[in-house]
């Protein structure tokens, strides 16, 4: 099993950051400090380390600290089984996010093929009763980190299905246009398809690998779309389809319409009918199967991202996914406004205390 430790880190224009350096010689990394002071900013700045946009799904250009002129900048010193890595990101002149890897260029994927982060934000916590698209989202930036060339082929299929949903639009009724853009569709389609339920399939299994499950009930994981088989039958039923998405205006077969459903399977409930707290509990189990998976398959931990875990978890089951989450060796940033469960954090952990220095009008680090 590799080892993987994030040992340096600097923000450079970032939010709330005008210059931040950071140096972490552990595995527990606990950021504390009152509302506003920048915790999250420094978890998202992480999370950015990974294909997509972060743990807030902020548009590039919103990363800018605001009234600075100077473009964003971030740079990670990896640890990797005592190799050490560079990582730069940031947004470069033409607006768009760039990458670095010990000072060469390199195309955006290969930060998936690096290292995966994997993070729970407060944000998640309506993540079974909210839209669909949000758990689409969630599905494929977990599908993103065993299979990195997913990222690209979801922006491919969003663009291709645009470009369809406009023929629609413009009433195109051009046989040769459409047949171009369903092929398109029918070879991404399929990808996006499988690797989501090779990922599913994948974590259902790890489950008989969760060792003190505590309060993190067993999930069963599924799509609400009959699987595709194969490209071939995908493009025949977007033909077949055409003349009722015409009338729609746009396409209503495909992946971008499955749903990722849970089921709490001791319950037999849906996710979306559990309670607020069993919510959670099924949402962190979820967490820790994907944990679990991609440092089985990888043979090399996710860095984990825990922005106000302790605002939702009581102090035994938060021991339990801390347990978990130690139990691989994983390297674990979280955060948090107060500092009460320090008793329960993993030995030789490293505090950050973020607080204002009202004096300097700045903020101070201890
Ligand atoms: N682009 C930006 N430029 C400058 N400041 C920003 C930018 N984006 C966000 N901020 C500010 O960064 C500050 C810190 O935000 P952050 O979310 O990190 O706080 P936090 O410590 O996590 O607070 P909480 O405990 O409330 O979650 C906020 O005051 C926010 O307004
Ligand atoms: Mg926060």
């Amino acid at each position: 099993m590799d080892n993987l430790d994030l040992k340096k880190l600097t923000l450079r224009n970032f939010r709330s950051y005008k210059n931040l350096d950071l140096q972490f010689n552990s595995k527990f990394i606990y950021f504390s400090g009152p509302n506003g002071i920048g915790k999250t900013n420094i978890l998202e700045a992480i999370s950015l380390f990974s294909p997509g946009r972060g743990l807030r799904n902020a548009n590039i250009s919103d990363l800018n600290q605001v009234k600075n002129k100077n473009l964003w900048h971030l740079s990670a010193i990896l640890n990797i089984s005592n190799i050490f890595m560079e990582i730069e990101i940031g947004l470069d002149k033409t607006g768009k996010k760039h990458l670095r890897i010990d000072g060469k260029k390199k195309p955006l994927f290969c930060l998936a093929e690096i290292f995966k982060i994997l993070w729970i934000t407060p944000l998640m916590d309506r993540l079974w009763i909210g839209a669909s698209n949000e758990r689409r989202r969630f599905l494929d930036r977990l599908v993103m980190n065993f299979f990195p060339h997913h990222a690209k082929y979801c922006i491919l299929y969003d663009q291709a299905l645009t470009k369809r949903n406009l023929l629609f639009k413009d009433n195109e009724k051009d046989e040769a246009w459409f047949i171009a853009i369903e092929k398109q569709l029918a070879e991404i389609g399929y990808f996006i398809d499988k690797y989501r339920r090779e990922v599913i399939n994948l974590l259902s299994k790890m489950q008989l690998n969760m060792k003190n499950k505590g309060y993190f009930p067993i999930l069963d994981i599924g799509l609400n779309t009959n699987p595709i088989n194969n490209m071939d039958e995908f493009f025949e039923n977007l033909k077949k389809n055409r003349k009722n998405d015409y009338k729609f205006k746009r396409t209503l077969i495909g992946p971008h319409k499955s749903d990722l459903i849970i089921h709490h399977i001791v319950k037999n409930m849906p996710a979306k009918n559990c309670s607020t707290g069993e919510q959670k509990s099924l949402l962190l189990s979820l967490f820790i199967l994907s944990s679990l998976a991609i440092s089985k398959k990888f043979q090399q931990p996710p860095i984990i991202l825990l922005d106000e875990i302790v605002a939702h978890l009581d102090k035994e089951n938060l021991k339990i996914l801390l347990e978990q989450l130690i139990s691989i060796n994983a390297q674990i940033f979280a955060s948090g406004t107060d500092k009460s469960n320090f008793d329960i954090f993993p030995p030789n952990f490293l505090s950050y205390n973020l607080n204002w220095d009202k004096e300097k009008m700045c903020m101070n680090l201890n």
